[in-house]
């Protein structure tokens, strides 16, 4: 079955022949009294709608395991808490702000240390010790776009007993399948992509190894930071239109990029493949395609409040994924939690701009950005 496909007819077979599926809202199900047993038993642990979008989760990603959490920090959150203490966790400089404060602030008080590389392409045996127990990777790296060729990584990881887990938030699995390359766990911020609206927070875990699924199956009940009922079912109709919306925000976003790089007034564009030829060949053998994402800082010189203030459609305001263009600037935003030299370690700079491209009308999009470009000047 092709995504697409998956997408819409994964989950079939519902009560009175409807098409889409209920929403059990119980938080607590009857048990069986001479078993104490019952198909369900507290809706923290398990629930059938919960059940049904990760069913939905582990299609899309060919997976065995899927897990719904209430965050994509929850679910970052969950992968990390396989680790216990003494243990290290590599992962790139340029990562998900979130990401970062929960390794930088949270781990350390578990015992756990995580070790930013600032190029993960340029890992070595030397870099695992015997405490190394996974490595944490983002590609494309969000606000960077910097791409880690995931093969490499695996069999590194792999031949030092580490894991690999993979933040997938950026390309989803309609254009990244990790697990296919031999990557231990996938989690994504669902309400990106997956979501696709602006209007839901959710996080995702897939993975095939039956003793880590346990782990998750355990997060889950034992934090219990999961999926509420609706908010899985709202998830559930997203992922039917997600292959038909990427594809959508792709196009705009090449377009945009062709676009902002021919211009004078626009200094750098950085999209997945743009740091190196490296990076784009390991990008197009592990990936379909550069996603909607695309990072930017304008010429020295022109004003970029202006420019802000001056832009029609794209809202100034952080995440991604949605249907709607976004404009974000990560160093005062997404990536705030990083110390300076954290960001200059990652290549963040002060003036960058990340766009997440929507849905609109190409040309919309592009009057928009000369006319605020205009207005920079
Ligand atoms: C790459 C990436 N991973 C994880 C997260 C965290 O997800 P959430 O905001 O759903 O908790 C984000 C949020 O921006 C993200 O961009």
């Amino acid at each position: 079955m092709h995504i697409q496909t998956a997408a819409v007819h994964t989950l079939r077979g519902f009560e009175h022949g409807a098409v889409v599926p209920p929403v059990h809202l119980a938080s607590t199900f009857e048990l069986d009294p001479a078993t104490d047993s019952g198909g369900y038993a507290y809706q923290r642990g398990a629930n059938p709608t919960r059940a049904q979008l990760e069913t939905v989760l582990a299609a899309l990603d060919g997976a065995e395991h899927g897990f719904a959490f209430a965050s994509g920090m929850a679910a970052t959150a969950a992968t990390l808490s396989t680790l216990v203490v003494g243990d290290e966790v590599l992962l790139p400089a340029s990562v998900y702000g979130g990401t970062y404060r929960l390794v930088d602030l949270v781990l350390p008080g578990r015992g756990v240390t995580g070790r930013f590389v600032d190029d993960l392409g340029t890992l070595t045996d030397e870099d695992f010790g015997p405490s190394t127990r996974a490595v944490f990777v983002e590609t494309p790296a969000n606000p960077t776009l910097r791409i880690t060729d995931l093969r490499r990584i695996v069999e590194l990881a792999h031949r030092h007993g580490a894991l690999v887990i993979v933040d997938n938030t950026f390309m989803s699995p309609v254009l990244q399948r990790p697990l296919e390359l031999g990557v231990d766990v996938v989690v994504q911020s669902a309400t990106k992509y997956l979501a696709g609206h602006s209007d839901l927070l959710a996080g995702a875990i897939t993975t095939n190894d039956d003793a880590l699924a346990e782990a998750f199956a355990l997060a889950q009940k034992a934090q219990g930071g999961v999926l509420a009922p609706q908010d899985s079912f709202r998830l559930i109709q997203s992922i039917k239109t997600l292959p038909l919306r990427l594809e959508r925000q792709q196009t705009n976003a090449e377009a945009i990029v062709a676009h902002l790089r021919d211009r004078a007034d626009v200094a750098q564009v950085w999209y997945p493949g743009s740091h190196s030829e490296e990076e784009a060949r390991i990008h197009a053998s592990q990936a379909a395609g550069m996603g909607a994402v695309l990072s930017f800082e304008l010429a020295g010189g022109l004003d970029r409040v202006a420019f802000l203030q001056a832009l029609r459609y794209p809202a100034y305001a952080v995440s991604l994924g949605g249907v709607e263009t976004l404009i974000c600037r990560p160093a005062t935003m997404t990536h705030e939690a990083m110390t300076d030299r954290a960001r200059v370690a990652a290549g963040i700079t002060p003036e960058m701009l990340r766009l997440s491209v929507g849905i609109e009308d190409l040309q919309d999009l592009l009057d928009d950005l000369d006319q605020a470009l205009a207005a920079a000047r």
